[in-house]
């Protein structure tokens, strides 16, 4: 089966072409390269022993596209292509309801002209806001988004539920990440953040490798066990192997068909706890220091994530352990490759 991955250069995206590729699908990657590398085929080389095709497109381009999805034969298409900076599109939401909107209705668009009827799409826990109850299920209410970014997840989750109610034949599922951390075991693939990191364990291994002076805790007085946010920190590669359950289940149906799924681990882990693993596992001491609270942060996520366990047959299987090891690897490998 032949996989159009969209933004398949980027650091969830690449983590899922090995995965893909491992378990006897063939992927496809179309990436602008607009938070990327082509740097990162080599990576995927040096694990698969193989180049994968790839085509530098934006997916806005709908006669590319199509070109691409008809010579390459394609079967299904994850839809990863998308801005992901939360900061960034509060001060450029047009920016980003331009790319992640327009991206995925070119997607449906596509799959209406074309034999490719299954998608993917990568939607995320943020469709949850500051939930109510936790851990959330798939069941649980959606707050309005803190950020334009935010919003664009939850509006595409409707563009799909509604394509699908419409159409004849569309095989969709939607997957809500959690935090996804870590890189690949090999330390061939990773994240590659485009300039200061916003997230936290990319900051956390900058710093100790000496990228940045300090981490700054943003806020230590929350309603939580020791006062700093707990998330749910799921692997990377637990993440990309969700993604061929996702369209292993895809490729079973003959009706249309549309899910949503949580990504997560099912246990929430808070600031502290990462930065204290951290420093024992790779046996590093980390500068850091308590600041004040982020704006738009929530208190606490985690996820419930039984539904894709018992429909995906599919669990997370890492440790936070190993992902900060494995994030640890990935960035010394960057000093080596003077990143
Ligand atoms: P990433 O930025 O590393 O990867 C996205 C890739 O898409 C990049 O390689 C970029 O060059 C490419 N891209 C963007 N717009 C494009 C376009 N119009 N045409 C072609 N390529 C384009 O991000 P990621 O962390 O791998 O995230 C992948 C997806 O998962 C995104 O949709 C993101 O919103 C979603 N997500 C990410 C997280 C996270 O914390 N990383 C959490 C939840 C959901
Ligand atoms: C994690 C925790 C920070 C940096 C974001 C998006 C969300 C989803 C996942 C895409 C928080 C704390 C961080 C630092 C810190 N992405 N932190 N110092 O905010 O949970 O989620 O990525 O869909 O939409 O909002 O992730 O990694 O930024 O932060 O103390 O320098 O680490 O306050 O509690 P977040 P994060």
């Amino acid at each position: 089966m032949n996989i159009l991955v969209t933004g398949g250069a980027g650091f969830i995206g690449s983590h899922t072409v090995v995965e893909l590729f491992e378990a006897g699908y063939s992927p496809i990657v179309v990436d602008d390269l607009s938070n990327s590398n082509a740097s990162v085929f080599d990576g995927i080389r040096n694990i698969l022993g193989k180049d994968i095709p790839f085509y530098q497109v934006d997916c806005n381009d709908f006669d590319k596209v199509k070109e691409i999805i008809e010579k390459e034969k394609i079967d299904g298409i994850i839809h990863f292509a998308a801005f992901k900076a939360v900061g960034e599109s509060v001060l450029k939401p047009v920016k980003y309801y331009k790319n992640n909107l327009g991206s995925l209705l070119n997607m449906l668009e596509l799959m209406d002209n074309t034999l490719a009827k299954k998608l993917v799409f990568s939607s995320s826990c943020t469709v949850y806001g500051q939930p109510d109850v936790i851990p959330v299920t798939e069941g649980t209410p959606l707050k309005k988004a803190e950020s334009p970014y935010g919003n664009t997840k939850s509006i595409c989750e409707d563009i799909l539920t509604d394509t699908v109610t419409a159409s004849k034949d569309l095989q969709i599922i939607s997957l809500r990440y959690f935090n996804p951390i870590g890189a690949h075991q090999s330390a061939e693939i990773g994240e590659l953040p485009n300039g200061v990191p916003s997230n936290l364990v990319p900051f956390v291994t900058q710093t100790a490798i000496g990228k940045r002076e300090k981490l700054v805790v943003f806020g230590d007085d929350y309603n939580t066990p020791d006062g700093t946010n707990v998330r749910d920190f799921i692997h990377v590669v637990d993440l990309a192997k969700a993604h061929v359950a996702a369209l292993n289940l895809l490729f079973k149906q003959t009706d249309k068909f549309y899910d949503v799924f949580n990504l997560g681990t099912g246990k929430g882990n808070s600031v502290l706890e990462v930065i204290q693993t951290f420093e024992k596992v790779n046996n590093i001491k980390l500068k850091y220091e308590i600041g004040p609270r982020r704006n738009g942060d929530v208190e606490k996520i985690y996820g419930n994530v039984d539904k894709a366990e018992q429909i995906l047959g599919w669990k997370a299987e890492k440790t936070l352990s190993e992902s900060l090891k494995n994030a640890w690897a990935w960035e010394l490998k960057l000093k080596e490759k003077n990143i």
